[in-house]
């Protein structure tokens, strides 16, 4: 049997990054180092409290929490709780976790967990799913540990998909650009990030994977606990979906990066030249040079085609614990798909 594949998840609990951590937690392949939390869609001291919940329902408490930066690099810090509601959880209301209390020092958690790595050689990827704060002070700070680096996924961005914060910009790029900005920096300029690219998930894909109320029903019948944690959560998102683009649904972002790190098939893309702007009317936009004006190397790998039927049968059989092969047929009709 292959090892399992190291990931650190850098998170701002969140509603969709619930779910992408419950996903993370239930796949077998992955062996969750740590769990570290930056501001983003709630305040961190909040995040590392949800993050802690999560990790009591699925029976983890044995990952480390750590609290992470809590503003931008140089932007005023603005949440995302008209999306997530005011706990992060929608309308979830779960008790705070007392067997075991988040700790300080994210970045150097990354630090020290990433240069053990390099010396090891046993590297670690990490899947970020928040604003990238704590990923550019680990590059400011600790530049070399990046030798311990696999893979990143970063949820973030956008490239022909239009944006969720602004016309043409993406949360957690938009939260921070300063810090997305030097996160496609440094896999520009560290020599230990020269042969790697980010690996993008951004709303180009994500739109394309939406929880809709048939689906989760079918969760429901299929495992009541499961859910209704997630029918307690997405209910305000559901809300929050119809009231600002009339869908009918839940686009879920952060478990697509999750998915996509664990299969790397369900998503397509290119590579190219990528940063983010810092200022004026099209802050924290990605822009991604498809057409090579710039003659720079690509330092990102950016997802343009996603299979959401693929995305929801290993959503649905991790969750659930199930055969992928029998929920595929449900899933299928529920999406619209063709039943063979
Ligand atoms: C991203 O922003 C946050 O609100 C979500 O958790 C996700 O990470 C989507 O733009
Ligand atoms: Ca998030």
């Amino acid at each position: 049997m292959n090892a399992k594949q190291k990931v650190i998840i850098d998170c701002d609990p969140g509603i969709d990054d619930a779910l992408a951590l419950m996903l993370a937690l239930s796949s077998p392949e992955l062996d969750v180092l740590g769990i570290t939390v930056v501001c983003g869609n709630v305040p961190a001291k909040t995040g590392v409290e949800n993050a802690l919940r999560i990790l009591k329902w699925m029976g983890r408490l044995d990952i480390p929490v750590y609290s992470g930066e809590t503003k931008p690099l140089e932007r005023p810090y603005e949440d995302a709780t008209e999306t997530h509601g005011g706990t992060g959880l929608g309308n979830l209301r779960y008790p705070t976790v007392t067997e075991v209390r988040p700790r300080e020092g994210a970045v150097e958690f990354l630090a020290s967990s990433l240069s053990e790595a390099a010396k090891t050689g046993d590297l670690i990827s990490i899947i970020a799913i928040g604003p990238m704060t704590n990923l550019a002070r680990l590059a400011e700070l600790h530049p070399e540990c990046f030798a311990g680096l696999n893979r990143l996924v970063s949820m973030g961005g956008n490239y022909h998909s239009h944006g969720n914060c602004s016309p043409v910009a993406e949360y957690n790029y938009w939260c921070d650009p300063h810090a997305a900005r030097a996160v496609f920096e440094a896999f520009e300029t560290l020599p230990a990030l020269a042969e790697k690219e980010i690996q993008m998930i951004g709303l180009d894909v994500t739109r394309q994977i939406v929880l809709t109320p048939n689906l989760r029903d079918y969760l429901c019948r299929l495992n009541p606990w499961i859910g209704a944690l997630v029918r307690d959560m997405t209910d305000f998102y559901m809300d929050f979906h119809w009231q600002q683009e009339g869908l009918i649904g839940c686009v879920i972002n952060d478990p697509l990066a999750v998915a996509y790190f664990l299969d790397p098939d369900l998503c397509r893309g290119f590579s190219a030249y990528t940063t983010v702007e810092t200022e004026g009317l099209c802050i924290g936009q990605s822009v991604v040079d498809a057409e090579h004006f710039w003659k720079k190397a690509p330092n990102c790998h950016i997802l343009t085609e996603a299979d959401p039927l693929g995305f929801m049968v290993l959503f649905f059989s991790r969750l659930l614990k199930k055969d992928p092969l029998e929920l595929r047929p449900m899933l299928a009709r529920l999406m619209g798909g063709i039943v063979k």
